[in-house]
């Protein structure tokens, strides 16, 4: 039997990078829901579809083909795996998965993945309303300070030049955007395993996470 993991939490408690390396080590996909967001903010504000424009979203969701694989993200059939990573999408990401139509379009481009095989479903609302049967559920979370830290780097290390205030201002609107939206808000899922990363290092917090997997799933098949 395959079965799904899922990692929620804040924007960096290091999801994206736990979840890739927890997949790669059970040897079963990553999926980064965070990024199917961003690719449908990103290609309905370059239409010039406006949020508040209901049928107009609806009807932009309705049509749009997305797929996510280990090449990329491609939204009807282009390329925006790049794209996606801006400052400008982390400033307008949060508003547009506010919004339901696009949360429904979404949904059943998420549950589809797990037809292919086990796997490690990272976001905001995977345990509680995308897979609340998963296997094991997870909830990563740390301190705003020590997430912004980590944000700031990634950052410069794309040659981005930020203030780290700006960062952690940034990341604390977004906190209070993704949790108190009245669409599957950022929540701990109840009975997910907490996961305090704050003083963790990657690996140690991978490795704890993999322990936890293999024991849960023991007799399961990836
Ligand atoms: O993880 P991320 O920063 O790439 O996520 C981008 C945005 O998408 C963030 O504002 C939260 C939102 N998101 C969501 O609402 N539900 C998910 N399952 C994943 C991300």
């Amino acid at each position: 039997m395959t079965f799904v993991v899922t990692i929620d939490g804040p924007s960096g408690a290091g999801k994206s990078s736990v979840a890739k390396a927890l997949a790669k080590t059970l040897g079963i996909r990553w999926l980064d829901t965070g990024a199917l967001y961003r690719a449908v903010a990103y290609t309905l504000d370059k239409r010039g579809i406006a949020r508040t424009d209901g049928k107009g979203t609806a009807d932009a969701m309705a049509a749009l083909s997305v797929r996510i694989d280990s090449e990329g993200v491609f939204v009807d059939g282009e390329d925006v795996t790049k794209a996606i990573r801006t400052p400008h999408v982390d400033r307008i990401v949060s508003a547009w998965a506010a919004l339901g139509a696009v949360r429904n379009g979404l949904l059943s481009v998420q549950r589809s993945q797990a037809r292919y095989g086990s796997l490690v479903a990272e976001g905001r609302d995977m345990g509680s309303v995308v897979f609340p049967d998963a296997a094991v559920r997870f909830f990563l979370t740390a301190s705003p300070e020590a997430r912004a830290m980590r944000r700031y780097k990634e950052l410069l290390e794309r040659g981005e030049s930020l203030d780290y205030e700006d960062v952690l201002s940034r990341m604390r609107d977004r906190d209070r955007a993704d949790s108190s939206r009245d669409l599957a808000p950022l929540t701990e899922p109840e009975g997910a395993i907490r996961v305090d990363t704050s003083s963790m290092g990657q690996q140690e917090v991978v490795d704890e996470l993999v322990r936890i997997v293999r024991s849960e799933t023991a007799g399961c098949s990836s």
